[in-house]
């Protein structure tokens, strides 16, 4: 392991002003997404609709401090024959890759999953960084409902988090640690707080006993908010102070920095939030992003696989990644927005 290494990609990855593109939705999901925009889901589609992303180079070049891919994706050519990875490093941001194997049911756990995809891990990171990656990401799922979640699954899935992020660090690939609490239901956010704290100890406990170490993480967390059902909404202020609370609670000063997911919030709630966050400040972590879809929704939507939309897109998108920009900066205003493309 080269510790010099990963702390200066991580630092890199959450510097401030910058943030990452989540690109790295599965077959299935990007399938889901294409649908919503009448798009078939063919690898040329993918490719196209991710290729117009990559050479967006104002949001690239200013915005953007890395990008997660999916397997297909780091292995594709863009249509002229270049690698999109050279895309992705030509604007000076680094590539990286989404290693886990998705979610899959947890034996004896009703309505609980376990993230796949330890075995073979370390062949598996050798090749992405061959091919370019030097960060990676693995996501968990943990659903807040009746009785769940369970010690069980978030033991189980804290585990496996801090198996990966180790096989990472020997590999000299950042791990991204992706504890998600999810967004659906109805809970209000105290639960969500109670459940992300329980969650944010756990992980940290495994990623001790694996001999992870922390200054070369970087921390993929959910915001504390309530669920997507509840008649109760929190305040930007207040999702933006709890979230602050809990994390000040579990996470130590040694990671240097969150990538916040969006989860399913808005557009503007996620710049929202993070912004309230960096305006409060006051925290030894750098604060930014790692959105899917608070940065993609606008240019898919702009898009709509039509290639005389592509300049259309690419405003979309460089004017959500110049926003969020500024949250991770603390100097978004909502103002901005409407002189959006
Ligand atoms: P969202 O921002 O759409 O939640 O996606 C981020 C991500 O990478 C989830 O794993």
């Amino acid at each position: 392991m080269n510790l010099d290494q990963l702390v200066t990609t991580a630092a890199a990855m959450v510097k401030p002003g910058k943030g990452i593109l989540a690109a790295d939705e599965s077959s299935g999901t990007i399938k889901k997404r294409f649908d919503t925009i009448g798009v078939e889901s063919t690898p040329d589609n993918r490719r196209d609709y991710r290729e117009l992303l990559f050479r967006s180079s104002e949001a690239m070049k200013n915005y953007i401090s890395g990008v997660i891919l999916y397997d297909e994706t780091i292995r594709q050519l863009a249509a002229d024959g270049t690698p999109l990875v050279k895309l992705i490093e030509q604007a000076g941001a680094i590539p990286g890759i989404k290693v886990d194997l998705g979610a899959k049911p947890l034996p004896f756990c009703p309505g609980e999953t376990i993230t796949e995809g330890l075995d073979g891990l370390r062949e598996r990171l050798t090749e992405y960084h061959s091919l370019g990656a030097h960060f990676a990401k693995w996501r968990s799922v943990i659903d807040i409902g009746d009785g769940i979640p369970s010690g069980t699954a978030v033991k189980a899935n804290a585990h496996v988090l801090a198996r990966y992020a180790a096989l990472c660090q020997e590999q000299n690939v950042v791990p991204i640690v992706e504890p998600e609490v999810l967004m659906d239901g109805a809970h209000d956010i105290d639960r969500c707080a109670t459940v992300t704290e329980f969650v944010l100890k756990t992980v940290f406990q495994e990623l001790y006993e694996q001999r992870v170490v922390l200054e070369g993480i970087v921390l993929k967390p959910n915001m504390v908010i309530a669920g997507k059902m509840s008649p109760q909404q929190a305040s930007v202020d207040e999702v933006a102070e709890k979230t602050l609370m809990v994390l000040k609670r579990c996470v130590p000063s040694a990671v240097p920095g969150f990538a916040f997911l969006s989860g399913g919030q808005s557009d503007q709630e996620a710049t929202a939030h993070l912004d309230a966050m960096n305006r409060i400040g006051g925290v030894p972590w750098k604060l930014t992003f790692s959105y899917g879809r608070a940065l993609q929704a606008a240019p898919q939507k702009a898009w709509s696989g039509k290639p005389d939309n592509v300049a259309d897109a690419q405003r979309a998108f460089t004017h959500r990644a110049r926003m969020n920009s500024l949250a991770s900066k603390g100097e978004w205003r909502s103002d901005l927005e409407e002189r959006a493309t």
